[in-house]
């Protein structure tokens, strides 16, 4: 018998429609007011004394793509973190398809994450010690998918993603792009349900980024999934669905924070590590590990 929890190896392949934007663009706009797929209320969330979210209330539609804009320290990861199960926040409630996500123990939103959610992080999520492929088929195995459905689909993953021929480099044998198309196509070989990705441009060249950032939000719309993406750049932006900008924990009107704070606060080191800065350690945040 058939266990249905394990993905069939024509699951974890890249649409036919590779990621042509269009094809399987969904209507968003056709929304008929059924839940969300993802929704935030009354997120709160305090970090000592410091407020990160101070009341935020978010939707995301099936198959819609979402920027979250604002300056730096405006509680953008925070959001992100909140809504993907990695912090439990102070108040408010998150809830997948209806369900109320913080209900579940550690254990639980652990397994959400890794089966139900996609994540593209800034940089160093990519495992140095396992190669290009291997580094995609990981999140198919770790959902029961054999080592050679895994590899055979992240070999397309790589191919549709224009890597094809890198499968063997290792992240350092990587341009900073190039290891970007890796992540996203290790985000979205078991189709999740939402894509999540902090500034995954962010130590990118401009040009880099624009590509890389297609790449995302083409082939998440290509595969159905929705997407949440933090990011600094209008341009970005404004090939999502929708955006919402954030200045101190809340969510502000579109435009209010462009052009003002934008990046690094006065006196702040550009690309300073947040304590909260995505590194390596967040591939334990996804796949495991108490937070
Ligand atoms: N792990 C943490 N510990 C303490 N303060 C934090 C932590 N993460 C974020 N903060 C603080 O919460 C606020 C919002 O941060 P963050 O969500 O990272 O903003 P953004 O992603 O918009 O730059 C900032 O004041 C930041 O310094
Ligand atoms: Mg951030």
């Amino acid at each position: 018998m058939t266990d249905p929890t394990i993905p069939a190896p024509g699951d974890l392949v890249p649409p036919a429609t590779g990621t042509a934007p269009d094809a399987a663009r969904p209507v968003t706009s056709a929304w008929t007011g059924a839940a969300p797929r993802l929704a935030g209320r009354g997120l709160v969330h305090r970090f000592g004394t410091t407020t990160a979210l101070a009341g935020v209330d978010v939707d995301l539609a099936d198959g819609e793509s979402l920027a979250v804009m604002g300056p730096s320290g405006s509680g953008k990861s925070t959001l992100l973190h909140v809504l993907a199960g990695i912090i439990v926040p102070s108040g408010g409630t998150v809830t997948l398809r209806g369900e109320p996500v913080q209900a579940l123990s550690e254990k639980k939103r652990s397994l959400l994450r890794r089966t139900r959610y996609g994540f593209v992080f800034q940089f160093g999520q990519l495992l140095s010690e396992l190669s290009a492929l291997e580094n995609v088929a990981l999140p198919a195995m770790l959902t029961g998918a054999s080592r050679s459905d895994a590899q055979a689909a992240a070999g397309q993953w790589l191919a549709a993603l224009g890597l094809a021929g890198a499968e063997g480099r290792r992240p350092g044998e990587l341009s900073g792009g190039q290891a970007q198309r890796v992540a996203v196509a290790r985000a979205l070989i078991t189709r999740p349900e939402v894509v999540f990705a902090d500034e995954p441009t962010g130590a990118l060249d401009q040009q880099t980024g624009h590509d890389v950032m297609k790449v995302l939000v083409d082939s998440t719309r290509a595969v159905g999934s929705s997407l949440v993406v933090v990011t600094h750049d209008a341009d970005v932006a404004a090939w999502c669905d929708r955006r919402i900008d954030m200045r101190d924990g809340l969510v502000v009107p579109p435009g209010s924070t462009t052009g003002e704070g934008v990046g690094p606060r006065p006196g702040e080191k550009p690309g300073r590590a947040l304590p909260d800065d995505l590194g390596s350690a967040r591939v334990s945040d996804v796949f495991g590990g108490a937070r």
